[in-house]
């Protein structure tokens, strides 16, 4: 078993209790290796990538049997570990000369590239690839290079994709062009030279010009090429958005993320998507770069199913009509989950993170005006269950006086208006939300909308 403890200190135990030894680099979350050419491979074409939400970083890498085939999971029993891989059988073989099979196991590098070796001196330990077949590389686009779009460029560019940017802002490019992406002219330019573009703005009509403002992505998209929206907006900007790609013969996922500018330069976003399910696939290698997880939150119908649902469609007066759909239609509705589930499922999260983000500032202030402190409040509040990395750098910041944008408060802003008017059309209730918005709004008429949105906080004071 491999443990990775923040000393960097392991131990290996291979399930036939044969010893085995190593270490891995507790910074690093990911790591990438192309399977060994040993005879128990059952895939010489993949690439192996285990990646680890769990923040303990708890491994177990196991040998189960003779032909050394090494099987990697999570220890930890709260944490998940993903191992992903394009080969069904996500095996990594590890084909060891060494009788003792003494291994060492280490990231040395930034782009998380496994290396196995041999502790032992007179042994040797063959770890290769008779793999001629890398992945097929993808040309990637990336609009937008704001507090988000930076971190995913940065971990994409590490993780060897080629990546053309643009920016509204050009100069912003400058840096990742010194890092070894290209640049776009506009946006148009991007969609018609890039197998996949990604975009990463600001909000609805941000996302929406990109499309379809003059030079945006409509006028270089090209059938087959995949448009896949990251900004956070409604959905029904996403549904628009969808029709319109999907009526120039591209293909289209939205994929918010959630998480902070932190999440997105330690490549440890949650992706939210949904849409066109080829898309999601032809993305792993980039949402693996990106985040520690992802989730599919449209559900593809089968062609019978779809073909009978389309029989009969509702329409206005609660009548019944049959439609026809066509070939082509057909298809590409059974490889389209919901799009804008994604869009609701991330704007009710960050309703959520909003309105508690609102909350504690409350609490905060509300301890100093009744002359407790306000330490001892973040102190028992770190204790309970309520503990999180969030309440306790939020509140940190905040008695630091720190404002600096992790999250922009004008975003999480946007975000509370979208959610509340998303409840209006479900007709259902949002007052704690609604009550959180009215402090934002406080707080950006305090000019705080672009410091963190834990100066809400100052929203109580003023
Ligand atoms: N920050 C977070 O922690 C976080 C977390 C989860 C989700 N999100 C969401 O992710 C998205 C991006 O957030 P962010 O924090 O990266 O925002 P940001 O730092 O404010 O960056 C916004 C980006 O949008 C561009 N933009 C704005 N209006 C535009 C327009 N009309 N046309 C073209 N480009 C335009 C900006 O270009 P310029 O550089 O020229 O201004 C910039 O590149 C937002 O939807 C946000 O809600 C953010």
């Amino acid at each position: 078993m491999l443990c990775l403890q923040d000393s960097g200190s392991t131990s290996i135990q291979a399930a036939d209790s044969t010893a085995i030894s190593g270490s891995i680099t507790p910074t690093d979350k990911r790591y990438e290796q192309p399977p060994a050419g040993g005879a128990g491979s059952p895939c010489p074409h993949c690439v192996l990538t285990v990646s680890s939400p769990c923040p303990h970083r708890v491994l177990l890498v196991s040998s189960p049997g003779p032909h050394r085939v090494l099987l990697v999971s999570s220890l930890c029993p709260p944490c998940v570990l993903t191992v992903s891989s394009p080969c069904p059988h996500r095996v990594l073989t590890v084909s060891s000369l060494c009788p003792h099979r003494v291994l060492t196991v280490s990231s040395p590098c930034p782009h998380r590239v496994l290396t196995v070796s041999s502790l032992c001196p007179p042994c040797v330990l063959t770890v290769s690839s008779p793999c001629p077949h890398r992945p097929p590389v993808l040309r990637i686009g990336f609009l937008g290079l704001g507090l988000m779009g930076s971190g995913i460029v940065s971990n994409l560019l590490k993780m060897g994709h080629v990546v053309t940017v643009w920016n509204r802002t050009a100069e912003k490019c400058d840096l990742f062009i010194q890092e070894g992406a290209r640049l776009g002219r506009t946006p148009a330019e991007v969609a018609s030279t890039c197998d996949i573009t990604f975009s990463c703005v600001s909000g609805p009509k941000a996302a929406r010009d990109l499309v379809m403002g003059p030079s945006g992505v409509l006028q270089g998209i090209r059938p087959g090429r995949c448009y896949v929206e990251m900004s956070t907006v409604d959905p029904e900007t996403i549904t628009e958005l969808s029709q319109v790609i999907t009526s120039r013969g591209g293909r289209f996922l939205e994929a918010p993320v959630a998480g902070s500018q932190q999440l997105s330069n330690d490549g440890m976003l949650v992706i939210l998507s949904a849409g066109d399910r080829t898309v999601y696939e032809d993305c792993s290698s980039c949402f693996q770069a990106m985040g520690k997880t992802s989730f599919f939150l449209g559900t593809p119908r089968t062609p019978v199913e779809l073909h009978q649902r389309s029989r009969l469609r509702p329409v206005v007066g609660g009548a019944w009509r049959r439609a026809k759909l066509t070939r082509g239609r057909l298809w590409a509705a059974c490889v389209s989950g919901e799009a804008g589930n994604a869009a609701r499922m991330m704007l009710i999260l960050n309703m959520v993170q909003g309105s508690f983000m609102a909350t504690i500032a409350e609490g905060l202030t509300l301890a100093q005006a009744t002359g407790q402190s306000q330490q001892t409040f973040l102190d028992i509040l770190c204790q309970g269950q309520m503990a999180s990395t969030f309440v306790d750098q939020k509140c940190q910041n905040i008695l630091q006086g720190n404002f600096k944008p992790d999250y922009y408060l004008k975003h999480i802003q946007k975000d509370l208006r979208l959610a509340i008017s998303m409840g209006d059309m479900a007709n259902h209730p949002t007052p704690m939300a609604a009550a959180a918005n009215e402090v934002y709004k406080r707080a950006k008429a305090l000019d705080q909308s672009d410091n963190d949105m834990s100066a809400v906080y100052r929203a109580y004071i003023h």
